[in-house]
């Protein structure tokens, strides 16, 4: 089938992408799914800044490509041997396709399975199908094995949840990656306990669901820092108890001095260097280091050794917030629906395909928090 998809041909091109055009807006031709695939219409997609780090090209890919790994759907056509959904149903996406079987899969840890990285270092489905090609037969990558900045996208069955159609599409769509990965960073990979004290580090649609889930899992003190000020104002509004500028000089020992020697758990959310040395000054002694920013491929962080042994300290990684989806993305729209995760908050407007590259010059300014792609109109 012919449909529109946003195509990235090039990394790396200059702001304002409004002018240099990063991704290009084509008509392209869709292949039916295989076997275990889907069919999906598009119904929201977020702006991520895991894609504005593609774009910038601090995070190699495969080119060409249509990225977008964060997004809600309708079942559209069902590939042979999917008999568990029909079409009407309603999805989210999930960004690490995981084959089921392998050791990290049986252990209950799906978003670090192999199969799924292989796959997207591939740029491919987790088939190994491409399923997107140009008009002149060029065949193109798929982001995430999914490629959602696109009206439509065949992708594997074990990339998408099933969700009650009740909840709108454009939240819904959050959960695909924002909330995921922020809320999964406080409830899974910190296990945050009743009581503890916490800070989030990054204020974005990543950071803004690991304070909902700090502030709903019953957080003592919740420590917001970031280098803008209005983050700053949101956060305060949405429970943080202490707020901090990321950019004033003395900014680790003022939350130390405040804290009494730091938090129980940090989350960085920022994804860069900066934000993670300040994130492991503010740990207490005891306390764990959560770190879910992506900085540039190949970027180090260094800490005094000694230190972190005699601090007890822990330094954790969290990809797509250690979920396992099918348990995870029905039990953070529980808490949606009972507004205790308000992702309806962190929405800053709809953008159609052609609005894209303006979307992500917002991103990168900083001045928005989700912009939701509606490909469909
Ligand atoms: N681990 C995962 O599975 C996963 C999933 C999604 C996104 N990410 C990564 O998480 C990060 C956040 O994504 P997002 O979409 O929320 O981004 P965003 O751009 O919406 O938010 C980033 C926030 O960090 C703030 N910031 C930047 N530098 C800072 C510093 N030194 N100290 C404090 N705050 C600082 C910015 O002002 C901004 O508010 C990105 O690096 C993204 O690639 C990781
Ligand atoms: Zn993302
Ligand atoms: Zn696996």
């Amino acid at each position: 089938m012919r449909m529109k998809a946003a195509i990235m041909f090039e990394q790396g091109r200059p702001r304002p992408y409004a002018g240099s055009l990063p991704l290009v807006v084509e008509e392209v031709e869709l292949d039916p799914p295989g076997p275990g695939e889907v069919l999906l219409e598009i119904a929201a997609a977020g702006l991520c800044h895991s894609d504005l780090s593609a774009i910038e090209g601090i995070r190699p890919r495969p080119l060409p490509i249509v990225i977008g790994h964060e997004g809600a759907g309708i079942v559209r056509e069902l590939g042979e041997g999917v008999d568990d959904l029909r079409p009407g149903d309603h999805v989210v996406t999930v960004f690490v396709t995981s084959c089921g079987h392998c050791r990290y899969c049986v252990r209950g840890r799906p978003n670090i399975c192999p199969s799924g990285f292989a796959a997207r270092n591939a740029g491919t489905l987790m088939s190994g199908a491409k399923r997107i090609s140009r008009l002149n037969g060029e065949r193109i990558n798929h982001g995430s094995g999914l490629s959602l900045f696109a009206q439509y996208a065949v992708v594997s069955r074990r990339a998408m949840v099933r969700i009650d159609p009740e909840v709108p599409l454009e939240d819904a769509a959050i959960f695909g990656c924002a909330v995921m990965t922020g809320a999964g960073a406080v409830l899974n990979t910190a296990g945050m306990q009743t009581g503890d004290s916490i800070a989030v580090v990054g204020l974005g649609g990543v950071g803004m669901n690991a304070l909902f889930a700090a502030v709903a899992g019953g957080a003592e003190r919740i420590v917001a820092v970031d280098a803008n000020p209005e983050k700053l104002g949101l956060a305060r509004q949405w429970g943080a108890t202490d707020t901090f500028l990321a950019t004033d000089a003395d900014c680790a020992a003022e939350v130390r001095e405040a804290t009494g020697g730091g938090l129980d758990t940090v989350i960085e959310t920022a994804g860069n260097i900066r934000a993670m040395e300040l994130a492991y000054a503010i740990t207490a002694r005891g306390g764990s280091v959560v770190s879910a920013g992506l900085p540039a491929a190949g970027a180090e962080f260094s800490y005094q050794h000694a230190q972190l042994v005699s601090d007890e300290k822990s330094i954790l990684g969290s990809y797509m917030g250690s979920c396992v989806p099918e348990r995870d993305i029905p039990r953070f729209l529980g808490l949606y629906k009972r507004g205790k995760l308000p992702v309806e908050r962190l929405k800053s407007g709809f953008i159609a395909l052609e609005g894209i590259n303006a979307g992500f010059d917002r991103l990168a300014e900083g001045s928005v928090l989700r912009q939701v792609l509606r490909p469909n109109g």
